[in-house]
Parts: C-alpha cells; sequence; structure tokens
C-alpha cells in the first residue's frame, strides 16, 4: 500500500458506513528538477520504514547540499579543511558504531583531478576531486565504492537508507558508467537497491579548452535509494 507524503488522506467508509481515512496513493517523481535538499526531503519523507535519523553525511565538504535544512546531519569528510564533526575515510568509518544510523548519505567525487589553472583548482575544492582516476583505476572512481558500501551497511541500523549522489563521466575517451557499477556493487554489499531517481542540473559543466563534442554534456546525475534490508515495500513507521 502507498501512503501520502504530503499527509493528504482519502476519504472511505468502513463496513459500518463511517468514514475512515486511507493513506492516498502519493509518487515520488523519477525525474527532479529541483533542488538537491528539496529532493533529499522527498526521499526521507517517502521511503523510509524506520524513522530517517540520525542521519550521517559521509562526504560533508561544506554542507552546500543541507543549505536551508532544519536536520540534524552529523558530517563526516576526509579533508579536516572542512571541520565536520568526523573527519575520517568513509571507507574504513573508524570509530563510527555499527548500526548507528537511519541514514546515510554519500556524494563521493565524481571526476579526477582537473589540472592545474586556478579555476580547475576551485573546481577540485568544490568538488573533492583530488582521488586518483587514472589507468590504474581503469579511468574510473568506482574502485572508491566497495569498501564505503561495506562500511555503510555496517553503520546503517537495519533497514535504514543509503541515498547516493552519483554522477557519470567520460574519462580517457570513454564514458564510465559509474552509476551501474554502484548499482552493482551495492546489490553485492547486500543492500537492496530500491530506486533511481534521475535530477536534472540548469547548466552543464563546459570547459572554454574543449573544442570538439564527442559525447552529450551530461545535464543530469542520479540519486541511487538503497535499503539496508530485502524489502523495498515499506511499512511506515511513527
Ligand atoms: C562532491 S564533494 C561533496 C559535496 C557536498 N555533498 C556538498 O553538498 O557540499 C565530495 C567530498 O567527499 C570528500 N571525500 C572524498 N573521499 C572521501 C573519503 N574516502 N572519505 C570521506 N570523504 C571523502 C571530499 O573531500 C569532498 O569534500
Amino acid at each position: 500500500m502507498e501512503y501520502a507524503t504530503n499527509g493528504h488522506l482519502n476519504g472511505h467508509t468502513n463496513g459500518n458506513g463511517i468514514a475512515t481515512p486511507q493513506p492516498k496513493y502519493a509518487p515520488l517523481s523519477s525525474v527532479w528538477e529541483g533542488s538537491d535538499i528539496e529532493l533529499l526531503e522527498a526521499m526521507l519523507n517517502f521511503y523510509p520504514s524506520i524513522k530517517p535519523s540520525p542521519i550521517l553525511d559521509a562526504t560533508y565538504n561544506t554542507g552546500r547540499m543541507w543549505k536551508g535544512s532544519k536536520r540534524r546531519v552529523v558530517s563526516m569528510d576526509i579533508d579536516p579543511k572542512y571541520k565536520t564533526d568526523i573527519v575520517g575515510d568513509n571507507r574504513i568509518m573508524e570509530g563510527v558504531a555499527s548500526r548507528r544510523f537511519g541514514v546515510v548519505v554519500y556524494d563521493p567525487p565524481h571526476v579526477g583531478p582537473q589540472g592545474r589553472d586556478k579555476s580547475v583548482k576551485r573546481f577540485d575544492e568544490d568538488f573533492g576531486a583530488h582521488v586518483e582516476c587514472g589507468k590504474e583505476h581503469n579511468w574510473t572512481l568506482s574502485y572508491l565504492y566497495p569498501p564505503f558500501l561495506e562500511q555503510a551497511k555496517r553503520i546503517l541500523k537495519p533497514n535504514g537508507l543509503l541515498l547516493a549522489k552519483i554522477t557519470d563521466m567520460v574519462n580517457s575517451h570513454r564514458s564510465k558508467w559509474a552509476h551501474c557499477d554502484f548499482m552493482r556493487m551495492a546489490e553485492e554489499a547486500g543492500f537492496t537497491v530500491c530506486d533511481l531517481i534521475v535530477k536534472i542540473r540548469n547548466g552543464p559543466m563546459i570547459s572554454n579548452k574543449w573544442q570538439h563534442a564527442h559525447h552529450a554534456r551530461k545535464r543530469h546525475c542520479f540519486w541511487i535509494i538503497c535499503r539496508n534490508g530485502t524489502s523495498c515495500e515499506r511499512e511506515r513507521y511513527h
């Protein structure tokens, strides 16, 4: 049975003819044109089968994604300059207790280092693009996922949610399908991959150094919804 995320109820009558409120079918769109925080809020209202707290953001950076949110978020980043609640590697999660979180949010770097001029340094800062992504890694960052997924599973409560923002990329003249890797690896780690939402971005990233286009400019990323359990059907928590 589907429940409304907006709290609206349909009118029905029981066997005695007495009106009983019934949950309304209120789907969440698989294509999202709003902001990350609007989508996070929608997902946190739609998917949980346990109370969605505490929340760990395992790749916090400066927390742009949470701007304007009233939710309390435990922040983690590997880079100490962001002064997060937990400074550490999300592939190790040192000191983080098992079964501690109701939700883990993950927005890993999706491109490797971009070069050395000032604007791209700024880009590297904002998007955490310092991570090795060369030939030894088959030009993708997907190798980051399995150790993180193992830890995310450990620190999530049973039926807790993993919400991951994953962007595909072109590297070394080839499309790299990070979202496919992530979904396969999440299943291999024991999650149930429940949904995939396409989030549209207004302005695609463009560099004035690029001269020829061989691939479509990406105007989207994916939010992947995984549950630390075996089912996507959820009983509503209260
Ligand atoms: C794309 S940014 C996240 C942006 C963030 N969601 C926001 O709204 O501002 C990726 C972040 O992941 C961090 N990071 C990269 N590898 C990490 C790791 N192994 N453990 C924890 N944080 C990591 C980077 O330092 C960077 O700040």
